[in-house]
């Protein structure tokens, strides 16, 4: 009892991508050690942590309307001689570094994406110091040595970041100088972080990068792609499923794109980002593929696996784009048809080649074609949903849910799938029968309980 008094409580709140995800639950599992718990409302926290995201105007504002909250509270409780700090972590920490604390000077710590394994020490510094603080260096090797140590585990679902950083330089993208230069990890390492996670419980591994399929980590003197990667975790014992995002059409090579008709674990689903239906907005974004690229990947997947769900990044109202180009994607939309698709009105980046290009789009054209994107990209996600109706799918329970016995999981494809019954458990594979499904989710019947995902 003793020892759970005198434990630190460390808030945590997560922005952006599943890279962040992935950082956030490191911070947590670096963190325990030097005894602290994780903490759900930052106002009973010690140590609060905004772990931020850039990529597009509104999410790094956010961070400041979130710290606009958050710093009263701080104060307040200097005032009573409790101490609180505030660490502003990830890309908009990177990308604005010393001009967070100007805003904010209650901001105690900002640490970038590749330097955050060192926030123990940082933080035990700080205390000997009343200053705040800036650390927004690159060391990507020994970020990756530091925290594949410690993992902790509270669900079947894993996140395993892979690979990190873009050379790509899309023109409208931030993610280049927020994460630095592409790097793949050691395919010895990810294999063995894979085997640790899958000891801890993971039934389902889903491989990180920000361009995932650009890897190609160090094994010896050779190199292993993605699909090698893919192969070699499937072997693993007790895995059963196996995803990874986000990737590049540029990087979709054979190998890989066979993978999806032979390795059994890997999920029949893609998020292949495809941003726009015309050339030339392609050409203008530095894509470096065309619209008919796009579409010979997709061909060629759905060849080796007909039932492979697809997923989506649209921009609008990126420069240059008129009518007739946007018309194109939703074309390719209607063409494609897919399982579901994010789609962002294009966000003016400082630092980007984007935001200094001619012929902007007006704010008010934006909003109309997201509008008008949205309503085909819901209908063919809803469709997609209710063309499981009454039929069967597997189930890995994942998550509680609202209600009392109920439980949520993933499909194969990825759709959200909520189940109520007495005798199911987290971590359990499930199959159902679909009976209701709405946009966003499906409802499902348990038929059985599937005795061969259980360890
Ligand atoms: N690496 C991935 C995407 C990472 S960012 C890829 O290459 O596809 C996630 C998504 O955010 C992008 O696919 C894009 O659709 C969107 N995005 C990035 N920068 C943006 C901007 N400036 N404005 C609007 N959306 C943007
Ligand atoms: Fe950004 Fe393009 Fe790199 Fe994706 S590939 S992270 S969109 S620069
Ligand atoms: Fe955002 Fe950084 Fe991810 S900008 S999308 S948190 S890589």
């Amino acid at each position: 009892m003793k020892n759970i008094a005198k434990k630190k409580k460390m808030y945590i709140k997560t922005y952006g991508c599943q890279m962040n995800v992935y950082d956030s639950d490191k911070m947590l599992d670096l963190m325990i050690p030097h005894g602290f718990v994780e903490e759900k409302d930052f106002k009973d926290a010690d140590l609060i942590i905004l772990n931020t995201c850039h990529i597009r105007e509104k999410a790094a504002e956010k961070v400041y309307s979130d710290l606009g909250r958050i710093v009263p509270i701080k104060k307040k409780a200097m005032k009573s001689g409790r101490k609180i700090k505030i660490v502003v972590a990830g890309c908009v920490a990177q990308a604005e570094g010393r001009e967070i604390i100007k805003r904010q000077p209650a901001v105690d710590i900002v640490v970038g994406p590749q330097t955050y394994h060192k926030l123990p020490e940082f933080l035990f510094n700080s205390d000997k110091v009343s200053k705040s603080v800036v650390h927004t260096e690159f060391p990507v090797e020994s970020k990756f040595d530091e925290i594949k140590i410690n993992r902790i585990l509270n669900n079947p679902v894993s996140f395993l970041s892979i690979q990190e950083g873009c050379n790509k330089f899309c023109s409208f993208c931030v993610v280049p100088y927020t994460r630095g230069a592409e790097y793949s990890r050691p395919g010895l390492d990810v294999l063995e972080e894979a085997k640790s996670l899958i000891k801890k419980g993971a039934k389902e591994i889903c491989l990180l990068g920000q361009n995932v399929n650009a890897y190609h980590g160090q094994v010896g003197n050779k190199l292993w792609t993605l699909s090698r990667l893919i192969k070699e975790i499937a072997e693993i014992e007790g895995l059963r499923r196996i995803r990874y995002t986000t990737s590049h059409p540029s990087d979709m090579d054979e190998e890989l794109i066979k993978a999806h008709g032979e390795v059994g674990a890997l999920m029949p689903y893609l998020h292949l980002p495809v941003q726009s239906g015309d050339d030339d907005v392609l050409k203008s974004m530095n894509r470096k593929y065309t619209v008919e690229t796009y579409k010979t990947i997709i061909e060629k997947l759905r060849t080796v696996c007909p039932d492979i769900a697809l997923s989506s990044d649209f921009i609008v109202g990126f420069p240059g784009e008129s009518d007739k180009a946007f018309d194109k994607t939703i074309k390719l939309v209607k063409e494609i048809n897919f399982s579901q698709a994010y789609s962002f009105k294009y966000s003016r980046r400082p630092g980007t080649p984007g935001s200094i290009m001619k012929r902007q789009v007006s704010e008010k054209i934006k909003s109309k074609r997201l509008l008008a994107l949205q309503k085909i990209l819901n209908d063919q996600q809803l469709f997609f949903n209710m063309s499981f109706l009454n039929s069967k799918l597997e189930v890995l329970l994942e998550r509680k849910g609202k209600y009392k016995n109920q439980l949520l999981g993933r499909s194969p494809y990825m759709q959200a799938i909520h189940v109520t019954d007495p005798s199911i458990a987290l971590g359990q594979f499930i199959d159902v029968t679909i009976a209701e499904a709405t946009k966003n989710s499906l409802r499902g019947n348990l038929i059985a309980i599937n005795k061969r995902g259980m360890n």
